[in-house]
């Protein structure tokens, strides 16, 4: 395991996305008969009550796993497009949704420019690491349309990342999620608490260690009751003058000047 203190170099990190890739395409069948009854219809709703105007909307899921997720935005008629850097997922999300799905590493993602109304990132970005984490957000926030919306559910933890059961995962406390995310540019619309890998929360992953110190190692732990997750919804606004129409009002600039980052 290794500690965000240190800097990956570009074979590094490739290696880690290459790891983690393959924890699940190794999983793929059992992950899928564990997570695709998983009750989300309040992460489906917190995004989809926070785009604005009328539907359908373009929606891009980031880290689309299987595909439940894919399939459950079609259903409602969005165009939604899956992302994922397992083959295996790939191949099921295709099948299983019919949506375009997109075989690409988080750290390496190639995508359009101001194109999506939502981002549907559930228990998927925990595994780019920090050192990543700016530029991935400051990408997803430029393929959103302005007042474009960002939902994450992460696991909570205590600012702990590394290898953990042969993946590479972040578990960050609220402040330090909510430092990266408003840092991007993006103001929070919500944000709850959910119990990880439960009914009408999220799927996957761990939670993690107790360890002490600022950052700390990543464990995966002996069991996952009483797991939190941290569901959050962001609203990005591209500032007037980056060539996007939109302008936001005054009261947004001044939380996003100010990094507060709560709009309600
Ligand atoms: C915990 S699963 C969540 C899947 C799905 N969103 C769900 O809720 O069931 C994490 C997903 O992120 C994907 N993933 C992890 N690291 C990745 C990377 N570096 N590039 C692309 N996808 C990655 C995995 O393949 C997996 O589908």
């Amino acid at each position: 395991m290794t500690g965000s203190t240190r800097w990956y170099d570009a074979e590094q990190l490739r290696r880690i996305s290459e790891v983690t890739i393959a924890h699940y395409d190794r999983l793929a069948e059992a992950y899928w008969d564990g997570t695709r009854d998983h009750d989300v219809n309040q992460n489906y709703a917190a995004l989809l009550d926070a785009i604005e105007g009328d539907p359908p909307y373009s929606i891009l899921d980031l880290g689309c796993g299987p595909g439940r997720d894919l399939r459950y935005f079609r259903s409602l008629g969005h165009d939604v497009v899956g992302l994922d850097g397992s083959a295996e997922f790939v191949a099921m999300a295709r099948s299983y949704s019919e949506c375009e799905v997109l075989q690409q590493d988080f750290l390496a993602m190639e995508l359009p420019e101001s194109c999506f109304d939502g981002i549907f990132a559930n228990a998927s970005l925990f595994h780019v690491p920090s050192q990543e984490l700016p530029r991935i957000l400051a990408q997803l926030s430029e393929t959103l349309r302005s007042r474009g919306v960002l939902f994450c559910s992460n696991p909570r933890g205590s600012n702990e990342e590394g290898l953990s059961d042969d993946r590479y995962c972040c578990f960050f406390d609220h402040d330090t999620w909510r430092d990266y995310v408003t840092a991007a540019g993006f103001f929070q619309v919500s944000i709850t608490t959910a119990h990880w890998g439960c009914r009408a929360t999220s799927s996957g992953g761990s939670r993690p260690s107790g360890a002490k110190g600022k950052v700390r190692h990543a464990s995966r732990p002996s069991g996952s009751g009483g797991a939190l997750s941290d569901v959050g919804v962001w609203r990005m606004v591209h500032p007037s003058g980056s060539g996007n129409s939109s302008f936001i009002d005054k009261r947004e600039w001044q939380i996003l000047r100010k990094g507060i980052g709560a709009e309600g």
